[in-house]
Parts: C-alpha cells; sequence; structure tokens
C-alpha cells in the first residue's frame, strides 16, 4: 500500500514511516516544514508539503493513496493555552480524510488516547475497547471515524496511553515528568500514588499502527497498550531512581503546583485492557515495558 501519514515526523510517526517502509509499503508523509521535510526523505519517504489546516492538501494526499494514517496533532496550541485550536483542527482533518474515503473502503486510521477513558470516570475496572464515550474533545473525532465504517470507509482508532515510551520519546508526558522532577529534586506522586497509568513502547505502537493499516476491521477502537496500569508511585521511584533523586508523596492540593499542566492528569486512575485488540490484530507488544525501559537509563542523559 502507499500510505498517507500526517504527524509522520514526529515522535510516533518517525517509527510508524520505518515499519511501514520495512513491511514493503510506501509512505507519503505531511511535512509543514523544510526540516520535517528533510527528515522524511531522509528515511525513505515521499513528501506532501503542507500544514494540518490545508484541508485541500489533505484531501488530495488521502484520495492519492491506499490508505491514511492520522497522527498529526497541535501539540503546541493544546499545551500553550488554545486547546480548540487543536482540537477543532484535528477534527477538521479527520472529517475531511474520512469524506475523501467515502465509499473506497481504505484504511483510515487516527489516533486518541485513553485518559479520556479516566477522565470520564471509567475507575476501578479496566476500561475496554467496547467503552464507547457520548463525546468531548478528541471524542467526537474517534466517534466521527467509527461512524465512517457505515460510509465505506475501513476505519479504525488508536487509543493510546498517556506514556509511550522509548529512546526517541523527547516531549511527551515521560519527559515532562523526568523534568519536573529534575527541577524540584523529587519525583513525585499524588497521596498513595495507588492509581495506576497505562504505557506503550513506541516500536510496538509503530507495529500496532501498521497493522491496523493493514488489517483493522472496520469501525474498530483499539487498545495500544503494553503495560494495562503501572502504579504511579513505581512510576516516580523509577524516575527517582534514573534521576539520583528521592520520592515523595505529593497532597492533592499541591498537585496542580507541582506538576504544572500535567496535575489535572497524574492522580487519574487508568486502567486499560487491550485483550480485544491483541486479537483483532494479531499483536503482542515485544519492546521493554515502562519500568525496564526507564531502568535502561536513557531518558535521564543530562540535557545539553
Ligand atoms: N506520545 C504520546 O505519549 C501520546 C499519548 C497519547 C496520545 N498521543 C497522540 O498521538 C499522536 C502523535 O503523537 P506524537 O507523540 O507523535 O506527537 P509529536 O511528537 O508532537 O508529533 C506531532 C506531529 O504532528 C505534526 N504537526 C503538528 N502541528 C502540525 C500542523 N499544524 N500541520 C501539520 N503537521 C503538524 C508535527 O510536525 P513537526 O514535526 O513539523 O512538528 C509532528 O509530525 C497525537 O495525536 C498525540 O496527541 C500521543
Amino acid at each position: 500500500m502507499r500510505v498517507f501519514v500526517t504527524g509522520a515526523s514526529g515522535h510516533i510517526g518517525s517509527a510508524v514511516v520505518p515499519e511501514l517502509l520495512q513491511a514493503g509499503h510506501q509512505v507519503l508523509g505531511l511535512a509543514r516544514s523544510e526540516e520535517s521535510a528533510a527528515a522524511l526523505e531522509a528515511a525513505g519517504a515521499e513528501v506532501q508539503r503542507g500544514d494540518l489546516d490545508d484541508l485541500d492538501g489533505l484531501r488530495a494526499a488521502a484520495t492519492a493513496t491506499d490508505g491514511t494514517i492520522h497522527l498529526a496533532f497541535k501539540h503546541e496550541a493544546m499545551f500553550s493555552g488554545d486547546p480548540a485550536a487543536a482540537i477543532d483542527a484535528d477534527r477538521a482533518a479527520v472529517d475531511t480524510i474520512g469524506a475523501a474515503l467515502a465509499g473506497t473502503d481504505k484504511p483510515f486510521v487516527i489516533t486518541c488516547g485513553t485518559l479520556a477513558l479516566a477522565f470520564a470516570g471509567i475507575d476501578g475496572r479496566p476500561g475496554t475497547e467496547e467503552d464507547v464515550l457520548p463525546g468531548g474533545p478528541r471524542i467526537d473525532a474517534e466517534n466521527a471515524t467509527i461512524a465512517l465504517a457505515a460510509s465505506g470507509v475501513r476505519s479504525s482508532v488508536v487509543r493510546l496511553p498517556p506514556l509511550v515510551h522509548s529512546s526517541i520519546d523527547l516531549h511527551g508526558f515521560g519527559p515532562t515528568l523526568i523534568g519536573i522532577a529534575r527541577e524540584k529534586g523529587v519525583a513525585g506522586y499524588v497521596g498513595d500514588g495507588a492509581n495506576r497509568w497505562p504505557a506503550v513502547h513506541t516500536l510496538d505502537a509503530a507495529r500496532a499502527y501498521r497493522l491496523a493499516g493493514e488489517r483493522a476491521p472496520a469501525g474498530s477502537r483499539l487498545h495500544v497498550v503494553a503495560d494495562g496500569g503501572v502504579p504511579f508511585k513505581e512510576i516516580a521511584e523509577a524516575i527517582g531512581r534514573g534521576l539520583d533523586v528521592p520520592t515523595a508523596s505529593i497532597a492533592p492540593e499541591d498537585a496542580a503546583e507541582h506538576f504544572s499542566f500535567l496535575g489535572g492528569f497524574v492522580s487519574l486512575d487508568n486502567v486499560v485492557s487491550s485483550d480485544i485488540t491483541r486479537e483483532l490484530l494479531g499483536w503482542e507488544p515485544t519492546h521493554p515495558g515502562l519500568i525496564a525501559d526507564y531502568d535502561e537509563g536513557h531518558y535521564f542523559a543530562v540535557p545539553a
């Protein structure tokens, strides 16, 4: 297949592109800058120059290829006070590509996150692929994508855990938590730290995106999750070991000050099952789990 990949130059995209190429696919990657275009060309992909807001360009690329994997997201806007800009652009891109693919049976794989299940109040039991949320930021794009199955698109949604980890994870939630621990001199967790976060290695995630493009049935919600729920205290302890700083409980009322914009996330309990996804895709993670990956040490090199 010739696959259109948005976000091809990002953390996860830069693993998805070689994964696709090594499996014999061709890649047309969206790049908004010279730097991203050069990185994609060096990886062996064709380049579609343009921005996520260039809906004509997205439509043309989706039409010209055999399937689309959508990873681009305006994280800068999301985390600098304009989340609506990021969420609306994502929805517009999904609607545009979805309409372009109607009636083609081509695969269209988009990206959401498992944390939405915790925000929706699913805690104390594993969230599953069968948990459908009524709506909200990013959930509207998820539900619109699933609905495309009825109009002849082999659509699927990858729900990623908040920690997608590897040596190429340079600015996700993991590096952010490590940066906070480095700055504060303490690796924190909220309360007793028994709340859990799921995780997956970037290379395992990349393989799941390829498999979703190749074989996910139309209308699939997929949990690309290896560790179903790591206690946050264990995450903090691994960060403390890596940085050689103490680990400490942070009172819930101090979480926003300590963890900055992550203050609203760090006490969530987000346990997630991926049984349905493993069965549907024939996918099993093979790369190190979160704590083993942190213990390899690559996250803790002193920044230049
Ligand atoms: N990483 C995680 O732990 C995690 C967890 C849950 C969900 N997710 C979701 O997974 C997806 C991929 O995440 P990631 O970690 O790979 O993100 P990332 O490293 O921040 O990469 C984002 C990608 O989107 C591109 N992009 C941003 N704004 C754009 C615009 N206006 N026009 C065109 N392209 C634009 C970036 O291009 P440049 O290279 O030019 O900047 C980059 O290729 C996102 O939807 C993210 O929210 C990630």
